[in-house]
């Protein structure tokens, strides 16, 4: 049996009509939603990531702006534009891409960012928001995943999640959202003893490690759910994700492709994320 695809391409582009729907009718009153993404240094992933996410912006009639600086900006330097950002009335979500260049503190710069425009939702205080059951922003990518879950009706209550990778970004808030949603939740990360005897048991596996093929069939109950948000490079140069997708999905009930999953998601969520933050302002 073979598994059922979750499209995040076409679940994206529903999402996606629905976000330029809100996005016209602020605009009309005069609030056009606007979201900074600033990228400091010269990583090319964070380039593609940074230009998709303002192409998503202006395909869907969001105001962006985009601000590039070179890896050896001062992090007072980064500090003070966030700092007008801030005050900028035009602007709504703000999104510092990451990972920042050695010198710059991260958290220091994530802290810095007024929390209702941390459409990221990693400021500590919506971070704590969401651990206490109270999310102002919930993180893009988990959200996302939250979104496919409901795309395929899935009965999140009382299934077991297994999530490998603790990251900010990705797996601790995953944990978060997965537990609101009544989820019992296993976190594995790096240091976890026998991997596959965790994952083994998941109903709903979700995988962010950042580490080709980590996940393989043997590891996967049949007819659980996996997302995959692993975005790495094959031999030949291939987008793929953490799972070892061609012989996973034959084991698995649904699963997510690399590219064509998660991917576009977290993108979609960041949309979201910046309406919901001009319809607050
Ligand atoms: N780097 C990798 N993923 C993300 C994300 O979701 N937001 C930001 N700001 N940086 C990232």
């Amino acid at each position: 049996m073979s598994a059922q695809l979750i499209n995040g391409t076409e679940l994206s582009r529903q999402l996606r009509a629905e976000v330029a729907q809100r996005a016209a009718k602020l605009t009309a009153l005069g609030k056009q939603p606007g979201l900074a993404v600033i990228l400091v240094g010269t990583d090319p992933a964070s380039q593609v990531y940074v230009r998709n996410k303002v192409k998503a912006c202006e395909d869907n009639g969001l105001y962006s702006v985009m601000e590039k600086y070179d890896a050896d900006m001062s992090e007072q330097e980064l500090l003070a534009r966030i700092d007008a950002l801030n005050k900028d009335p035009k602007i709504h979500g703000i999104l510092v891409q990451l990972p920042l260049p050695a010198h710059i503190n991260a958290h220091r710069v994530i802290e810095a960012i007024a929390p209702e425009k941390d459409v990221d939702g990693f400021h500590i205080s919506n971070a704590g928001l969401l651990m206490t059951g109270q999310p102002l922003f919930r993180p893009c990518t988990p959200y996302g995943v939250m979104k496919m879950l409901e795309s395929i009706d899935y009965p999140v209550r009382g299934a077991h999640a297994v999530i490998v990778g603790a990251s900010n970004i990705v797996g601790k808030p995953q944990a978060m959202l997965l537990l609101q949603a009544g989820a019992t939740v296993t976190i594995c990360n790096s240091k976890t003893r026998d991997l596959g005897h965790h994952t083994r048991q998941a109903d709903i596996l979700v995988v962010a490690t950042g580490k080709r093929n980590l996940v393989t069939a043997d590891m996967i109950k049949p007819g659980a759910v996996v997302i995959d948000v692993g975005m790495n490079r094959d031999d030949n140069g291939k987008l793929c994700g953490d799972v070892d997708f061609a012989h996973a999905r034959e084991v698995a009930g649904y699963i997510t492709p690399v590219p064509g999953g998660v991917g576009p998601m977290t993108i979609t969520m960041l949309l979201v994320n910046t309406i919901e933050a001009a319809e607050r302002a």
